[in-house]
C-alpha cells in the first residue's frame, strides 16, 4: 500500500508520515518547505520526498500517474486564519484550488484510490452559539481561511458522492506538539508560547484571553487519522479534537505551572475573523474507537520536555 502525504514535512504531516511508515506503508511526500522541514520526518530514508508546491498542477498530475497512491492525505495548506486575511488570493490557491485540481484529475483519469482525506478546520463553525460543535452543527466561516476550508470540504464530499470517489474530511481543532514551527507570527499559539517561555521572549496576547480553544496533542490526531483510514469510511466529516474547552488565559496558566516559568505578556487588540469559543463533540470519532490519550497537562509536559 502506498500513501501520498501533501504537507508531509509539516508539523502534523510529518507525524503522520512517521506513523504510516511504522504501519508498513510506502510513503511519498510533497512539500514546498514553506513551513515544513525535512528534519521533522524521522524515517526520512524510508520516504520518497518531492520538494514541490502542490499548486504545480503538471507536477502533481505526473506524480499521481507515476506513484499511483492508494491513500491520499491532503495536509498541505496555509494554516492560519490571520495569514489568510493578509493574503487571501495566495492562501486560496493553496487551500482550495490545489485540492480541487487534484480531485478533478482523479475523477478524469479514474485513478484507483482507496481514500482521499482532506484536512479541514474547526474554523468552519465560526461564532455560532451552539457548543460543543458537532459535525452536523451549522457553519459560519468568517475568514478566507475558513471559507476555503468549508468550500473545499463541499467539493471533496460532492466529488465523493457524484463520482463515487472514496473521500473523507476531517476538521482539526487546535493541534499542538513537537515539530510545530514557531517562526511566523501566524504560527500556532502553543508553538509561540513554547518559544517565548524557552527563550524568555514577551508573548503578545490578542484579545483579553477569554477566547477558548480545544487543544489536541498531535499523537491523538494521528491516532484519529489512522482510525479513519482503517475504517474505510467515505463521504463523512469528522471532528478531530480533545473534546475540552480551555480559555487562552487558563492555557497560559497551565503551561506556566507545567514548566515552572513565568510568561511576560503584552496585550494587543483581538484579531479580525477570529472565533471566540471553540470546542468539539468527538462522539463520531469515539465510535470508530478513538480515545484521547493526552490531557492538556500531559501533552504540554511532553511537548516542553522535547522543546
Ligand atoms: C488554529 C490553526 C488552524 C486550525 C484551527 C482550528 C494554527 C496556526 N492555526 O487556528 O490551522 O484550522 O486552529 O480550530 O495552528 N494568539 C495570541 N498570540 C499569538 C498567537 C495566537 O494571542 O501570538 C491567539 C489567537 O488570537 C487565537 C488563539 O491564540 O485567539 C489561537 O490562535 P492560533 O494558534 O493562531 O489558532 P486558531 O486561529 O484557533
Amino acid at each position: 500500500m502506498k500513501a501520498l502525504v501533501t504537507g508531509g514535512a509539516g508539523f502534523i504531516g510529518s507525524h503522520l508520515v512517521d506513523h504510516l511508515v511504522a504501519e508498513g506503508l510506502d510513503v511519498v511526500v510533497v512539500d514546498n518547505l514553506s513551513m515544513g522541514d525535512l528534519h521533522n520526518i524521522k524515517h526520512q530514508d524510508e520516504v520518497t520526498v518531492y520538494v514541490e508546491d502542490v499548486r504545480n498542477e503538471k507536477f502533481m498530475q505526473q506524480l499521481l500517474q507515476e506513484e499511483q497512491p492508494d491513500y491520499i492525505y491532503f495536509l498541505a495548506a496555509v494554516a492560519s486564519v490571520a495569514d489568510s486575511i493578509e493574503r487571501p488570493a495566495e492562501t486560496h490557491s493553496v487551500n482550495q484550488t490545489a485540492v480541487f485540481n487534484m480531485l478533478e484529475y482523479i475523477r478524469k483519469t479514474a485513478l484507483p484510490i482507496k481514500q482521499f482525506l482532506f484536512t479541514s478546520s474547526a474554523a468552519v463553525y465560526g461564532n455560532l452559539p451552539e457548543l460543543p460543535k458537532k459535525e452536523d452543527s451549522r457553519v459560519d466561516p468568517l475568514s478566507p481561511y475558513a471559507i476555503d476550508k468549508y468550500a473545499t470540504e463541499r467539493f471533496v464530499l460532492a466529488y465523493g458522492e457524484l463520482y463515487d470517489l472514496p473521500t473523507v474530511c476531517v476538521r482539526f481543532f487546535n493541534v499542538y506538539g513537537p515539530g510545530q514551527n514557531p517562526s511566523s507570527p501566524y504560527s500556532g499559539v502553543l508553538s509561540i508560547l513554547t518559544d517565548c517561555l524557552k527563550n524568555n521572549k514577551a508573548f503578545t496576547l490578542y484579545g483579553d484571553g477569554s477566547q477558548t480553544r480545544d487543544f489536541v496533542y498531535v499523537e491523538d490526531v494521528i491516532q484519529a487519522l489512522w482510525l479513519i483510514t482503517k475504517s474505510d469510511t467515505s463521504h463523512e466529516v469528522f471532528n478531530i479534537a480533545n473534546g475540552n474547552e480551555a480559555s487562552l488565559t487558563s492555557i497560559i496558566e497551565t503551561y506556566e505551572t507545567v514548566t515552572g516559568q513565568k510568561l511576560q505578556v503584552k496585550m494587543a487588540p483581538g484579531r479580525d475573523g477570529e472565533v471566540k469559543r471553540s470546542v468539539a463533540n468527538i462522539g463520531k470519532l469515539v465510535k470508530l474507537g478513538y480515545t484521547t490519550k493526552w490531557s492538556l497537562e500531559a501533552g504540554l509536559s511532553k511537548y516542553w520536555e522535547g522543546a
